[in-house]
Formats: structure tokens, C-alpha cells, sequence
């Protein structure tokens, strides 16, 4: 017993598990739906963020720019670096207020709690002949336990020099954040009225504010507010003069008070001109003084680092594009993981709802009813956390469940135990049924971006499993991370493993590959939840074999999207595909391909966890689905995959549109490479008439009578990720393998390649959800920089896989 005691003090250190590293990824621009936004990965914490506006005129106040709208019209932002363990850099180009904004952001490691950081904004005109006169004000909010005091000596008319916060919080500890000033920032000093302003003029103001829990992400309409008051009260004794007001940069100011038990301080600057300033978080464990000269030093080199790192990973052919092909991929993939974001709170479920068709009569007995009784309209869920990537910072800043997969993708070559994080997160989501929401709207701030009919989320619904896909991804990179090296063999056309780089120990983000005993174990904890959802869906999501004289070697294996309405069926993530009448007896060919995708994937995991039972189980569905593809999707006459759907005399047909939803057999590599059906495929891809196009594949034929029609998201436009799956599937099957169309496939190959959209973000600054497929253009949502990220792995010269 004496022993034991003595022996305490050691025991953390001695039993601990050693760190999986992801304490580097503690904090990070976590609130990708705000221009600049930093917070920990921790449910209630610090919450930080900034907002801007110009001061050359009273319009720019009301839009003062915090969270991304497309509304703002800025002229584009992108993290130019963004890597998750070191931090990144950031460009927003405002030119209603004629000025861009540089964001930096470091990460600082040390000490027990997460590390410290410094991040530094700065800004400079875009044109030189206009003013540029800008007011920015930075704030820190401490939401649930913890404090955070302000040391500096509050002056109701400014501060000059440092202004410093003290706080602290069960996850974080004691800590420090400090503001801090460049030497050669300017104040706007001359303009109406000056005179009277003197005594602030210069100056930093600030504010002090009482934030309910949960409401912390409104901190702009208490600084506004506050901003608002104080313009009133000063403003007011020259409304009746009939001269000018005072010049804005006088009178948009916050009001320098600080509330008695404040949890949110914002810090306001104004500047004419150029203007820098820095924000330090010190952590205080890790004893380390930050100053300006740590980031004068830290972001060059980080940026260097980046590059270099970049460069291996992603190797574009030498070109004379070569460079602005870097700059180009290096800006989405930083956007990408820029865009990640930490997210925590609770959803809406709603299972009393369904279509009538959604389900067959038959399966609405005894069992059923029970459910049926405990049915009772929208509810909120708990709440729940998720690191995810997100589509879009303005349109989607949320996870989106079939996009997810794609990111994780990309994500997973960059910083192989991120993407794990996020796939844990993920995972952690599926509920006792197996079931995981397609949207994840969580939090009152997550809501705010989503219109009310979009909320709520079925419990019966599904969306393509891309998660199978990330998970597989990982499982070839813990493979080939552990094979011998001898194999740059197949270089351009090899299949899978052979291209990618052996993770070196050095290599950021890569224990779970280096350490193969960790990769296991993971895959161990994933196992059983991941089987859950596999099991879910084959349970809810599948369609009638037995009725309409349908024939199929499998009496099991065919599929149905449930939640369909007769216009759209979103949970196939095509929402506007065109598709036959709605009705219980269909069969969808995207579903039944994602099934089979994922029944392979169940098959490598079970294989790799020792699960040999079920391994063969999954290997006997799989083949069950790729003969059922055959006998229940194939068209003989038409020469192409389709859905399937019943007639009015309750007859079995084919629901035939030439597409997206026609390659999937071939996107999931479900086809042998010598199918009798591939060249038929490989040819309608091919087409002009039909899907090929200078930019890319586009999503309907263009011979379609519905080609560009009605809503036009999914009848005509291209979508990059879809492009990669095509280009995956040649380069790790159909070109790579000896068949009878791999000429025909390796010559695609190469042009999808050459093809996949680049030039709209030199021309825009932006990257768009999906292009038109005659002229290239952007279109819909900006920036879009989730899966349309995959440019990058398809450009890659030896990894498109
Ligand atoms: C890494 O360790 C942390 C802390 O123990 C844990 O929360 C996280 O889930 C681990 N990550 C993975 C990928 O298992």
C-alpha cells in the first residue's frame, strides 16, 4: 500500500497513453462560417472572431463584415496555407471598402493544454488613389465554466498600447491573450469635426459584455449594439446644426465600458491606410513569451514548409502552368482544411415523417406500429460534437454527410490522423439504429444558416456512404504505409498502393500509419458502429425483389432512396436528377452501386480486423450485388445501367437518363475490367453528344430533352468530385488493368485529366460548387471548396487515386 502511495506521482506519466498527437489539433480557424474565427476543439469554450468595416462613409457600418454571406460581394477569400498543426495564411480582398485583409494565423506547441498561438491582421489598400479607412474589432468570449478578466487599466477614451486579457477554463487552464499594436499603424485624424475628438482619436477602444450561455455566437449584435449607443449619444448634439456629422472614424467607436462579470470583450481599432496588429494567446503551462517577432519569424517559415511539403505530396508534371497550378492547388486544399470546422450542439429529428411511399404496406405491421405510436413530430436530439470539413463557408458551413467522404479523401493524403479525427467524429454520430443524419445542423449557430423546412432530419433517410470511402482510403494507406518500398513500378497506371509516398515517422499527421498496432486499433473501434450503418441501411434502404416479375440471381439485393418527394430525391445527394414516377416498387442504380461499394469496404475492414466470419458474409453480399447490378439495372436494348421503376399495370421497366447515375457501376468499380458492358460505357462518357465536354464530364446528357432545364443543379453541370470518381476508376482499374478496353480507358484517362476545371479560379477568385458545361463558368455557391478540392488529387501527376 505504501508502495502504491509513493509510487503516485509518477503513475500519470508511467500509465498514460502515449499522445496520438492530437493535441496539435486543439485549436484552429474552427468557425469556418466567419472570415477569421478561432476556437478549441472543446464544446464550450473560447470562442474568438473578427469583424471589419469601412469608415470612408456611414453605409459600410450596417454591413460590417463577420460571417461569410455571399451578400458581402468581396472579391474573393481564400487561406493561401492552411495546414492543421501549424496554422495558415489568409487573403480577403474587400473591395467595397478598398482594402485587403491578411489573416496569419500560428500555432505555438508547449505546455499541458493545447499549445499558444499568435495571429496577425493586417491590411493594405487594394487601390492606392481611394481611401482605405478601416475599423476592425477582435473579440474573445469564454462561453460555460471558466472566466476571462481584462488587466489593462480601462480609460473611457481608449487605451493606448497593449490591451491584455487574463482567463481561464477547465480545458484551457490559465491563460493570457494580449493585443498588440505595429509602430507604424496611422488613425484617421482629419475629417468634420476632428477637433472635438481629440482625446480619442488613436486610440483602442473596448467593450465588456454580459453573454447568456448559448448565445456567444451573436457576440456581433452586442458590439454592435454597443457601437450603435455610442454613435447615438455622440452624434446627438450635432443632429439639429444642419452641418455634416462628425466624420464616421470619430463616432464608430465602441463605448470603452465593461460590464461587472463580462464573459466577451471586443477590442476595436481604426486605421488610415496600411495597418497591423497582433493577438498572442499564451497558454500558461507552456511558460513561452509570445512577441511580434514570433510571427515576423513563424509565418515565413511555416509558408516555406508548407511548400515544400506540398510539392511532395501533390506533385504537378512540369508545365508551363506548373506554377500558377500550385498556387492554385495549394490554395483549395488549404481551403479545405481552412474550412474545417469544430461544431457542438443539438439537432432536430423528426421520425414521425415519411411520404407515402416510403414504405410498401406490407411492411407496416405489428412491429411497425410501435414505432408508429412513439412518433411524435420534430424534436431535439442531445447535443452532440463533430470536427468536420465543410462544403462551402458561406452557402454550407456544416458537415454534410456524402460530402464528407470526398473531403476526407483529400483531407487523408495531407494529414492522414486529421481525416482519422474527423471520421471518429463521424462514426461517433451513428446512433443505436445505425443511423446518421445527412446534414448536421448543430447549434442554434449552425440553424441560423439552414431555412426552416431544411432543419429537420428523418431518421429513415439516408445518403450515399462516402464514409465507406474514407474508410477503405485509409486501409490502402495503412497498407501500403507498411509495404516494402520496392514499388514506384507502376508509377502512372499501377493500382492503388504503389503510388503512394511511405509515410516517414517525421511526416505530420502520420502515427496511425507509421504505428500499425495504433492504425488497428482504430479500425477495431470503428468496426462495430460502422457495421451498424452498413446493417441500416440494407434493413431500411432496400427495394422489392419479389413482386412485379423481376428476376435476379440474388433474392435479397435491391435498393430504394426512402424520403424521395416526385421532384427530387435529395437523400441521393442528385437532387434533381431526373429519375421515373415515385413510387414504393423502384429501384435506384446510384444505391445498390453504393451498396456494393460498401459491402467492399466492410469486406477489407472485416479481412483486417481478423473478422472472418463476417468477411465472408460481406464478400457474398458484395457478389450478390454486382450479379443483381446485371440482372435488375442493365438494359440491353439501351445499352446502359439504369433505375427501375413500375408501370401502371404494375409491370417491372427501365427508367433510362442518360448520366451521372449511368457510370455508377463503373465511378464504384463494381465492373470487371473485362465486362462485356464497360465499352458501352466508356463510350457514352466519351460521347460529346452526351457527356464529354472540354471542362469535364457533365451530369445529363447533353441530349437530354431535361438537359439544362428547371433547376438545372444536377441536369447538365459538372461536378468535380463525380469527375474524380471517373478518373479514380480508370487510373485504378480500367486503365491499369489488362481487358479489352484498356487503350480506350487510358486514353480517357489522360484527357479527363487534362480537362477537369482549373482556369475559373484565376478568373473569379473563387472555386464554385459545379461549372457549366458548355462555357466553363462558375456556378451557384462561392467558395466552394469541399469536394471541388479534389481538382487537386486529379491533377496530381502520380495519385489519382
Ligand atoms: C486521440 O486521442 C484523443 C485523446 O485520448 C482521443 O480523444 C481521440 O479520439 C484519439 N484519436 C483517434 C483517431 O483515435
Amino acid at each position: 500500500m505504501r508502495l502504491l502511495w509513493t509510487l503516485l506521482p509518477l503513475l500519470p506519466t508511467v500509465f498514460s497513453a502515449p499522445s496520438n498527437g492530437s493535441d496539435s489539433l486543439l485549436w484552429g480557424a474552427y468557425r469556418p462560417n466567419l472570415y477569421f474565427g478561432l476556437r478549441p476543439r472543446i464544446p464550450q469554450s473560447l470562442m474568438t472572431g473578427l469583424i471589419w468595416f469601412g469608415t470612408q462613409d456611414y453605409q459600410s457600418f450596417p454591413k460590417a463584415r463577420h460571417a461569410c454571406e455571399q451578400g458581402d460581394g468581396l472579391d474573393g477569400y481564400t487561406w493561401t496555407t492552411y495546414d492543421a498543426r501549424e496554422g495558415g495564411v489568409q487573403i480577403l480582398n474587400d473591395g467595397q471598402n478598398n482594402v485587403r485583409i491578411i489573416t496569419e494565423f500560428l500555432k505555438v506547441p508547449g505546455g499541458k493544454h493545447g499549445g499558444s498561438w499568435a495571429a496577425r491582421i493586417k491590411g493594405e489598400p487594394l487601390q492606392s488613389g481611394r481611401p482605405s479607412r478601416t475599423s476592425l474589432i477582435f473579440y474573445a468570449g469564454m462561453e460555460g465554466m471558466g472566466g476571462l478578466d481584462m488587466e489593462t487599466t480601462e480609460d473611457d477614451n481608449g487605451i493606448r498600447g497593449p490591451v491584455e486579457f487574463s482567463g481561464t477554463s477547465p480545458d484551457l487552464d490559465d491563460f493570457t491573450l494580449r493585443i498588440v499594436d505595429s509602430p507604424d499603424n496611422v488613425a484617421v485624424t482629419g475629417g468634420a469635426y476632428a477637433e472635438a475628438f481629440q482625446d480619442r482619436i488613436g486610440k483602442t477602444h473596448f467593450g465588456g459584455f454580459r453573454v447568456p450561455l448559448g448565445d456567444m455566437w451573436q457576440a456581433k449584435e452586442f458590439i454592435m449594439q454597443d457601437v450603435l449607443k455610442h454613435a447615438r449619444e455622440v452624434m446627438a448634439p450635432y443632429e439639429n446644426l444642419g452641418t455634416a456629422p462628425p466624420d464616421p472614424s470619430f463616432v464608430l467607436q465602441l463605448s470603452d465600458d465593461v460590464l461587472s462579470g463580462s464573459n466577451m470583450y471586443a477590442v476595436q481599432k481604426s486605421f488610415e491606410g496600411p495597418f497591423e496588429f497582433d493577438i498572442f494567446f499564451e497558454s500558461k503551462s507552456a511558460n513561452t513569451k509570445l512577441t511580434s517577432a514570433t510571427l515576423d519569424k513563424g509565418v515565413p517559415a511555416m509558408t516555406a514548409s508548407f511548400d515544400e511539403r506540398f510539392k511532395t505530396k501533390f506533385p504537378v508534371p512540369k508545365s508551363p502552368t506548373q506554377q500558377s497550378m500550385y498556387a492554385f492547388s495549394e490554395a483549395i486544399t488549404s481551403n479545405l482544411i481552412g474550412g474545417v470546422g469544430y461544431f457542438y450542439g443539438r439537432s432536430i429529428v423528426d421520425s414521425s415523417f415519411s411520404y407515402e411511399w416510403d414504405e410498401e404496406e406490407s411492411a407496416l405491421d405489428d412491429e411497425d406500429d410501435d414505432r408508429a405510436k412513439a412518433k411524435t413530430g420534430a424534436k431535439f436530439t442531445e447535443p452532440k460534437a463533430l470536427l468536420t470539413a465543410t462544403p462551402s463557408r458561406s452557402f454550407f458551413p456544416r458537415g454534410f454527410y456524402w460530402d464528407e467522404g470526398f473531403h476526407l479523401l483529400h483531407i487523408g493524403e495531407w494529414d492522414n490522423d486529421l481525416s482519422l479525427e474527423i471520421l471518429k467524429d463521424w462514426i461517433g454520430l451513428i446512433d443505436e439504429d445505425g443511423w446518421v443524419a445527412r446534414e448536421q445542423i448543430l447549434g442554434e449557430e449552425a440553424r441560423s444558416k439552414v431555412p426552416e423546412q431544411f432543419q429537420t432530419q428523418v431518421p429513415n433517410y439516408a445518403n450515399p456512404p462516402t464514409l465507406a470511402m474514407a474508410v477503405t482510403a485509409y486501409i490502402r494507406r495503412l497498407k501500403a504505409a507498411s509495404a516494402p518500398s520496392d514499388s514506384e513500378l507502376g508509377l502512372d497506371f499501377g493500382v492503388g498502393n504503389a503510388q503512394v509516398p511511405l509515410a516517414s515517422p517525421s511526416s505530420p499527421g502520420s502515427l496511425y500509419l507509421t504505428d500499425r498496432e495504433r492504425g488497428l486499433s482504430f479500425l477495431r473501434s470503428i468496426y462495430k458502429p460502422l457495421k451498424r450503418h452498413y446493417d441500416w441501411f440494407r434493413r431500411t434502404q432496400r427495394g422489392q425483389l419479389k413482386q412485379y416479375g423481376r428476376k435476379a440471381r440474388s433474392r435479397t439485393e435491391a435498393y430504394r432512396w426512402r424520403g424521395r418527394s416526385e421532384q427530387h430525391v435529395l437523400t441521393s445527394g442528385m437532387d434533381d436528377y431526373p429519375r421515373g414516377p415515385a413510387h414504393a416498387g423502384e429501384l435506384h442504380l446510384d444505391l445498390i452501386s453504393w451498396m456494393g461499394f460498401f459491402s467492399g469496404t466492410m469486406r477489407e475492414i472485416a479481412e483486417f480486423v481478423g473478422e472472418e466470419e463476417d468477411r465472408a458474409y460481406f464478400t457474398e453480399v458484395e457478389t450478390a450485388i454486382r450479379g443483381n447490378i446485371e440482372d435488375l439495372h442493365w438494359n440491353e436494348d439501351e445499352q446502359m445501367y439504369c433505375d427501375v421503376g413500375v408501370n401502371d399495370d404494375d409491370e417491372s421497366y427501365h427508367v433510362c437518363h442518360k448520366g451521372y447515375l449511368s457510370l455508377f457501376p463503373f465511378l464504384l468499380n463494381l465492373l470487371p475490367e473485362d465486362s462485356p458492358h464497360l465499352g458501352a460505357i466508356l463510350d457514352l462518357l466519351r460521347d460529346p453528344a452526351h457527356l464529354w465536354s472540354r471542362y469535364g464530364l457533365r451530369s445529363l446528357s447533353a441530349s437530354h430533352p431535361e438537359f439544362g432545364q428547371g433547376e438545372n443543379y444536377w441536369k447538365g453541370p459538372i461536378w468535380v468530385q463525380m469527375n474524380y470518381l471517373a478518373l479514380r476508376a480508370l487510373h485504378t482499374k480500367y486503365a491499369a488493368r489488362e481487358g479489352p478496353h484498356q487503350e480506350q480507358a487510358r486514353k480517357i484517362y489522360t484527357e479527363l485529366r487534362q480537362n477537369v476545371i482549373d482556369s475559373e479560379y484565376q478568373r473569379t477568385g473563387y472555386v464554385w460548387e459545379q461549372y457549366d458545361s458548355t462555357t466553363g463558368e462558375g456556378r451557384r455557391s462561392h467558395p466552394f471548396t469541399g469536394w471541388t478540392s479534389l481538382v487537386t488529387l486529379s491533377k496530381n501527376r502520380n495519385r489519382s487515386s
